[in-house]
């Protein structure tokens, strides 16, 4: 974010202005009668009514500023006798089926979702974005890793649009690599992947993209292509999925070990008495949080599932499932594209020493803590919902 605003305010605006000041001196007159020409054919130049002195505006040097002024003046002398402009009569507009909170507006002017292509500050808008990107992917990173995430990103086609999320404050570093000029740089200091997550990915900014892959940085993906991946999730009709993971000591789930012999399984057996289904996690439906790949519509769910002071995101694995239907088949891991989980200390190690206690021994404790209390919230609402609803709970709910 500082890194856009700083693009935005200090570097090609300012430059744009000193270099074009004299032409937008000269010209002025021209440019207002184009502008105003193609905009509103119908209207003659003569008509319009300037301010009085032009000659003002030439001398000052906030000149974009000037030029909005001019044009407003113009636009509202010509259409003073257009209802949209009369306040009396826009106060009267009230639509109901407009988003919360928006229904004075006219429902055609209203964009209710955005996007994170970058666009340019000249030109014709509908020319900015030769092909706009049907995939996401985040990376929530330090810059020690940043051979990694190199390495990593090269794996992702141009169809990917690239978001880091830097909890280490370092985000200008990244630009020795050529792709970072096309990624979105979101830089706070010591947050987690799901704190950036429940604030930077509101299914309304995500979604043009088909599917959203929010990825921790210590992944090793030599044998992973996400074209490849992507079209394996579609023939699988997968939902929500990650990819297998190489077996090593970063193993914890059965589910998640990749299997040589498919392209996707979604289910597992698990140690005896682990599950107490076989369509429940840890055995089915169900994928880790290191590498979660979400469809658009689970993603619009999951999100709103994350709970905004849960932020290590421990026990949303198990609730996944909830998000989909029947999730023992939309939940599933694509085995012939594999990543391998490095474990390498990252923001595990960025906590705070306590009662002599090493940094990331808090951090473990505030990991379990959340996770109970993840659990209790969800047992709590579906109890509060079955009860206002007057009926039984189902069996298989509890997580
Ligand atoms: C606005 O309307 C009045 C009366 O209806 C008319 O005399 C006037 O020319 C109009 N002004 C413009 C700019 O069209
Ligand atoms: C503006 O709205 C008021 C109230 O609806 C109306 O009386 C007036 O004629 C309108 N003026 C124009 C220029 O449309
Ligand atoms: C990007 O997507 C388009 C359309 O789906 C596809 O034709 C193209 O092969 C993709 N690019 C790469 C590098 O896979
Ligand atoms: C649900 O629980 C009740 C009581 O614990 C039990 O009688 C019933 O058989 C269970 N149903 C299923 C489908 O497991």
């Amino acid at each position: 974010m500082a890194k856009l605003g700083t693009l935005g305010r200090s570097g090609l605006i300012r430059k744009t202005n000193d270099g074009m000041r004299l032409i937008m001196t000269t010209f002025v007159g021209f440019l207002i009668g184009f502008l105003i020409g193609i905009s509103f054919p119908s209207v003659n130049i003569t008509k319009l009514h300037f301010p009085s002195s032009i000659a003002s505006y030439n001398e000052d040097k906030n000149s974009g500023i000037k030029t909005q002024a001019l044009l407003n003046h113009a636009w509202i002398s010509t259409h003073n006798n257009n209802s949209l402009l009369n306040s009396t009569s826009t106060a009267k507009i009230y639509v109901s089926t407009n988003p919360k909170g928006a229904e004075r507006l006219p429902p055609e002017i209203i964009v209710p979702e955005s996007d994170f292509y970058l666009r340019r500050l000249w030109g014709n808008p509908s020319e900015d974005l030769p092909f706009e990107q049907k995939y996401l992917v985040t990376f929530t990173v330090g810059y020690e890793q940043k051979n990694n995430i190199d390495a990593a990103v090269k794996k992702f086609s141009g169809n990917f649009t690239l978001l880091l999320f830097h909890y280490d404050g370092r985000t200008s570093e990244w630009d020795e690599f050529e792709w970072s000029k096309r990624a979105i740089h979101v830089s706070a200091r010591k947050q987690t992947k799901w704190w950036y997550a429940k604030r930077f990915l509101h299914p309304d900014i995500v979604a043009p993209y088909e599917y959203i892959f929010i990825w921790d940085e210590d992944l090793g993906l030599e044998h992973f292509n996400a074209e490849r991946y992507i079209e394996l999730v579609k023939k699988h009709d997968l939902e929500i999925s990650q990819p297998g993971l190489e077996p090593n000591n970063g193993l914890t789930w059965q589910m998640t070990k990749r299997r040589g012999d498919r392209e996707v399984h979604k289910e597992t057996e698990e140690r005896p008495g682990w599950c107490t289904h076989p369509h429940l996690p840890p055995c089915a439906a169900f994928v880790e949080i290191m590498a979660p790949v979400f469809s658009r519509n689970a993603w619009k769910c999951v999100w709103h599932m994350i709970q905004n002071d849960l932020v290590h995101g421990w026990g949303l694995d198990f609730a996944l499932r909830k998000c989909v239907e029947p999730a023992h088949e939309k939940i599933g891991v694509v085995d012939s594209q594999w990543i391998v989980h490095q474990v390498v200390p990252s923001l595990g190690n960025q906590g705070q020493s306590e009662k002599g206690k090493a940094p990331w021994e808090g951090v473990r404790e505030r990991c379990r803590k959340e996770w109970g209390i993840f659990q209790t919230r969800l047992a709590d609402a579906e109890k509060a919902y079955y009860k206002k609803m007057g009926i039984a709970p189902p069996n298989a709910t509890s997580v």
